[in-house]
């Protein structure tokens, strides 16, 4: 399973797990200790969102649903964004969460 590491947004490690390929990072990380904040849930606003530190190839970030705003490329929407299906089990992925 791949490994995600969360962020605070001062950069400190908050939490890392081995994610699955069914749920959105933020919904994981949640439930993993890491409260990344969702307002909307449905990648509309800004509320989940995460700078990308590492392994930004294995993320699918539309896994969920589709993203209804813009956002940087180092970025991703975590209440929308998963894993990709083809992600190897021993990907390493590396996250900062803005509202965390
Ligand atoms: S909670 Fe609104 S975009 Fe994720």
């Amino acid at each position: 399973m791949a490994k995600v590491t969360v962020r605070d947004n001062s950069g400190k490690e908050v939490v890392t797990f081995d994610a699955e390929k069914d749920e959105s990072l933020g919904t994981q990380a949640q439930d993993n200790g890491a409260p990344i904040p969702f307002s909307c849930g449905v990648g509309a606003c800004r509320t989940c969102v995460a700078k990308v530190k590492k392994g930004k190839e294995y993320l699918d970030e539309e896994a969920v649903g589709p993203k209804h705003i813009t956002t940087e490329d180092d970025e991703i929407l975590t209440c929308i964004c998963g894993l990709r299906e083809d992600a190897p089990d021993d990907a390493e992925i590396d996250i900062e969460a803005e509202n965390l």
